[in-house]
C-alpha cells in the first residue's frame, strides 16, 4: 500500500505512457482522504495541465455549483481523474493510456474506501461501471459492488456545452446527497 504523498511522487516522475512527453503537469486527485465521496473524471484540461490541479478552469466552476446541489464542497469530497496527464488537444485518453494509468486510481481508492464513486462523464462510467454503460440513459442510477455505491452523471463540460443538461445533472446530485444520509 503507499500514502498519498508517495503516489503523488510516483505520478510526478511517471513515464508509463506517451503522456508524459506532452504534459506539464500530472494532475494527481485532490481532496479529504477521508472523504466518503470520490469523484472520477476522465483527463485533465488544458489548464489543469498547467496548474496541476483537477477541474481548475471553466467546468471547475460548474462541478463547484453541483457540488453545492449535493450540500458538499471540495474539501469535503475526493476528485480525481482516470488518467493522470492531459492528452493533446483535449482528445478522449486512449485504453492503452487509461491502462497504464489505473493503478494510480486503484490505489486512490484503496486509500479511501469511498461510500461512494461518481462517475463524471461517459469515459469514466465505462471504465469503471461498464464497458457498455450509456451516460445518457443511465445517468443518477446507482449500483451496488464491492462495499461502494456506484453512479455516474454528465461532465460537467457538457453541461458548458449544453446548459439544458443542467437541471437534470442538478438533480443527479441531489439524489446523491441522499444515498449518502442513508447509507
Ligand atoms: N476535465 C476532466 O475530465 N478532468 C479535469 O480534471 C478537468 C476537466
Amino acid at each position: 500500500m503507499y500514502t498519498y504523498e508517495e503516489l503523488k511522487e510516483f505520478a510526478e516522475n511517471c513515464g508509463r505512457c506517451e503522456l508524459c512527453r506532452t504534459r506539464i503537469h500530472p494532475v494527481m486527485g485532490r481532496g479529504s482522504l477521508q472523504a466518503q465521496v470520490m469523484l472520477i473524471a476522465e483527463a485533465p484540461g488544458a489548464v489543469e495541465d498547467r496548474e496541476g490541479i483537477p477541474f481548475a478552469g471553466p467546468s471547475g466552476r460548474v462541478l463547484d455549483q453541483l457540488l453545492g446541489e449535493a450540500g458538499l464542497s471540495r474539501q469535503e469530497i475526493y476528485l480525481t481523474n482516470v488518467v493522470k496527464c492531459h492528452p493533446p488537444g483535449n482528445r478522449d485518453p486512449w485504453p492503452k493510456e487509461q491502462e497504464a494509468c489505473i493503478a494510480y486510481l486503484k490505489y486512490e481508492t484503496l486509500l479511501l474506501r469511498p461510500k461512494i464513486m461518481v462517475c463524471l462523464g461517459r469515459i469514466a462510467a465505462q471504465r469503471i461501471i461498464r464497458p457498455d454503460f450509456r451516460i445518457t440513459r443511465e445517468h443518477g442510477t446507482f449500483l451496488y459492488r464491492k462495499n461502494t455505491w456506484l453512479t455516474a452523471v454528465y461532465h460537467p463540460s457538457a453541461i458548458l456545452r449544453d446548459p439544458g443538461k443542467l437541471e437534470e445533472t442538478a438533480e443527479d446530485f441531489r439524489r446523491i446527497r441522499k444515498q449518502l444520509d442513508q447509507h
